[in-house]
């Protein structure tokens, strides 16, 4: 019987999840917030994933249920279990990767190395917390945040004071989630698999470079890297799969601090843009890898084919004229680019695909992708 995976979203993420389900023969179905999204490739029906009966009915339909993001409500997961879907990963583990403050508190109980925090629920708490922190610290949303929105740096209580006003309305009360800011050297990401009977394996710690708060390119796997410093960052990856019992892909964002310290930013529980340099670059590639750990099928090798893989994200896309005007120019200059685009409309900012690179030597690479990359924009 053909295995039959239903996807919640119909982003990129989703969209990416096609290639190899196709070569594995499984049929992919896809819950998408509209038309004419990302996904539309796959079987695709449109409805609200905030609607309980709607995800049900999309769920009947498919072996397990997986997501392209992790906004679906609690609720809405919770009816899912009771109702006999299998849901991977789970509301249990899903809640961490759903609020950041969740996430701190159980990060600590499992003695993660995490920046300084705390929950402040007005102004006084907030510089109460600067006071102790050197005057400058980041506040965030626990909750909905993406691409640094709802992440602010703030040297005075003052300047959380609209966020504050806000919660005070929010029916449910609430706070936010206040951090030391971090020095580091640079940010990386560790993704982890693991499968509901238990496996799990780690990919290779990357360098992640962030512009504007939204990841720009991803060397894999991060250059220099201490043998320590990696191996702290998968045990980090693996002991949270293993202790938030999540199942799929996981990602866990890190910090490298100036002091040779890994401390956790933020955990993705989904494919990440982290993970996209894997499609040409690693044995396994993170979509494959999603698929098999939801249907708990063995997990694959997640090892790098090359030295060097570079991911270069297109933001934006060309302001006039579709992406695949470029193909020619792009094609013809570096044929030993992978270009991937999304079928998303051109917008400033927005991620409407990427390319990979992958070579013996790191600076080749960054070079060809980052090259290859410019041509999509103007
Ligand atoms: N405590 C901190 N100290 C220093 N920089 C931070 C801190 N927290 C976040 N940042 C910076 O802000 C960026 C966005 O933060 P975070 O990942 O928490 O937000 P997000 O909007 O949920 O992210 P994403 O874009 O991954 O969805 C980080 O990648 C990092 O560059
Ligand atoms: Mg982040």
């Amino acid at each position: 019987m053909t295995l039959r995976v239903g996807v919640v979203g119909g982003g990129q993420l989703a969209r990416m999840m096609i290639a190899p389900a196709v070569e594995l023969g499984i049929e992919l179905r896809v819950l998408a917030e509209t038309g004419g999204m990302s996904a539309t490739l796959a079987a695709t029906s449109v409805g609200d994933y905030h609607d309980a009966e709607t995800v049900l009915a999309f769920a009947r339909e498919v072996d397990v249920v997986t997501f392209d993001h992790e906004h679906v409500p609690q609720p809405v997961l919770r009816a899912l279990v009771d109702a006999g879907v299998a849901v991977h990963p789970g509301p249990d583990a899903l809640q961490y990767a759903q609020d950041k403050l969740l996430m701190r508190a159980r990060l600590t109980e499992l003695g993660m190395p995490q920046p300084d925090w705390a929950a402040v629920s007005d102004a006084a708490g907030l510089q109460d917390f600067l006071d102790t922190h050197g005057g400058r610290a980041v506040v965030k949303t626990p909750r909905g945040g993406y691409d640094g929105k709802g992440v602010r740096v703030v040297g005075a209580a003052t300047e959380a004071e609209d966020w504050f006003a806000a919660l005070a309305e929010d029916a449910h009360g609430g706070q936010l989630l206040v951090e030391e800011l971090v020095e580091f050297r640079r940010e990386l990401s560790q993704q982890v698999a693991r499968r509901p009977s238990g496996d799990v394996i780690a990919y290779p710690v990357v360098e992640t470079i962030q512009r504007d708060g939204v990841c720009a390119e991803v060397i894999a796997p991060a250059p220099q890297l201490s043998t320590r410093l990696a191996e702290v960052a998968a045990m980090v990856g693996t002991t949270i799969a293993n202790g938030l019992a999540v199942t799929g892909m996981l990602a866990v964002e890190l910090f490298e601090t100036t002091d040779e310290r890994v401390l956790v930013n933020e955990l993705a529980m989904r494919p990440h843009n982290s993970g996209h340099w894997s499609q040409d670059g690693a044995v396994t590639d993170q979509f494959e890898q999603h698929l098999r750990a939801v249907l708990d099928l063995p997990l694959g090798d997640p090892s790098p084919r090359q030295p060097y893989t570079v991911m270069v994200n297109i933001l934006g896309g060309p302001a006039a004229g579709d992406i695949d005007e470029r193909f020619g120019a792009v094609m013809a200059e570096h044929p030993a680019v992978k270009i991937h685009t999304y079928g998303k409309a051109p917008r400033p900012g927005r991620k409407v695909g990427h390319v990979n690179a992958v070579g013996d030597d790191l600076d080749d690479a960054v070079y060809d992708a980052r090259a290859a990359a410019a041509f999509f924009a103007d």
